[in-house]
């Protein structure tokens, strides 16, 4: 029950996700909603999200210690997002769809105690504690762009730890060709997972050498304290030159494997959401043009970078691959 255009739109007029996935499952979205869409209410900032104080019932973050590299590739020093602004307007479907829900519905979330099961293609498999996962590492904050495939970005100060090292503590084998991650699934804690918008638990992935650069993290905070709930506590994934649906929120496993993975919007809607979904400014989303996009808090729309700015990191990756089939 697709609904879709080949029609170039303007962003203000972009459905978001929530509402095409309401859409095509339910049918349940107004037809003035699909002229407007959410994401033009939520663009400058989340008035939306002013009433009822989210902040009321969460449970307290922690402030974390954790160095700073000198690397500028790492670090932009674009204008921070706000944090109110970084926390508020949120993907985070397992809340709810609308962008306001995950801060309001996920203060209660317990994610203490939380482990990881990591499987596969690894000389050690196990779960471990995230105590014990954390342990050997020191923290690094790491300042980056976020483009959502809606055309809108933040730039947030994420705190973590290469994920490329905690993965050579598994021992990948020669066979490890790519990562898999997947979202806990407890309806019962998270309530959006009750209704099938998507195809639960959320899964991502990476090719193993994508996995292993530098720039992809697994973050445990955020502004210099541990992640809130709606921006995916305890632990998510961060790869700042691929659209942000890649990075899965609140992980419970990773599985090293040789085949490609399923991913939860791949398989949801195949023709718009790749498997490697590189920020791209030249490949159109079927619905809109990725040409441009919206920074959250400031007004007007700046052009879209190719691979979000991170060209010189991380482009020698796909040499040789089509990008426009593989977006
Ligand atoms: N991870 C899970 N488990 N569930 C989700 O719905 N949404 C994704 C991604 N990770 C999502 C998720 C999308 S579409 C985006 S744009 C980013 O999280 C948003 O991250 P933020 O809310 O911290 O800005």
């Amino acid at each position: 029950m697709l609904i879709q255009t080949q029609k170039k739109i303007a962003s203000s007029g972009i459905t978001s996700l929530e509402h095409y996935v309401d859409r095509r499952r339910f049918l349940k979205t107004s037809a003035s909603a699909l002229v407007t869409g959410s994401i033009a209410a939520g663009c400058f900032g989340t008035d939306e999200a002013e009433a009822g104080d989210p902040d009321a019932n969460r449970i307290p973050r922690k402030k974390l210690t954790f160095e700073k590299p000198s690397d500028p590739g790492m670090r932009t020093d674009e204008e921070l997002t706000s944090h109110k602004d970084a926390t508020r307007y949120n993907n985070f479907y397992e809340f709810g769809t609308d962008k306001s829900d995950p801060a309001r519905n996920s203060g209660q979330f317990q994610t203490d105690p939380w482990s990881l099961v990591v499987e596969g293609e690894v000389g050690k498999p196990g779960r471990v504690p995230l105590e014990t996962l954390l342990a050997p590492h020191g923290l690094e904050e790491r300042v980056y762009r976020m483009r959502c495939v809606e055309a809108w970005s933040m730039v947030i100060p994420w705190v973590g730890i290469p994920l490329g090292e905690i993965l050579k503590r598994f021992e990948p084998t020669s066979k490890a060709k790519y990562v898999s991650f997947e979202t806990l699934y407890d309806p019962e804690r998270m309530p959006g997972q009750s209704r099938r918008v998507l195809d639960w638990p959320y899964r991502e992935g990476l090719r193993m050498d994508e996995a292993m650069n530098p720039l992809a993290i697994l973050a445990v905070g955020m502004y210099g304290e541990t992640l809130p709930n709606q921006n995916g506590a305890p632990l998510r994934l961060v790869v700042p030159w691929k659209y942000g649906f890649k990075g899965i929120k609140s992980i419970v496993k990773i599985r090293l494997q040789e085949e490609e993975p399923a991913t939860s919007w791949n398989v949801s809607a195949p023709r718009e959401y790749g498997f490697y979904a590189n920020v791209n400014p030249d490949v159109n989303h079927p619905r809109w043009s990725q040409a441009r996009e919206r920074r959250i808090g400031s007004f007007g729309k700046q052009p879209t970078l190719p691979f979000n700015g991170y060209a010189d990191q991380v482009a020698s990756l796909y040499r040789g691959m089509d990008l426009r089939r593989h977006f």
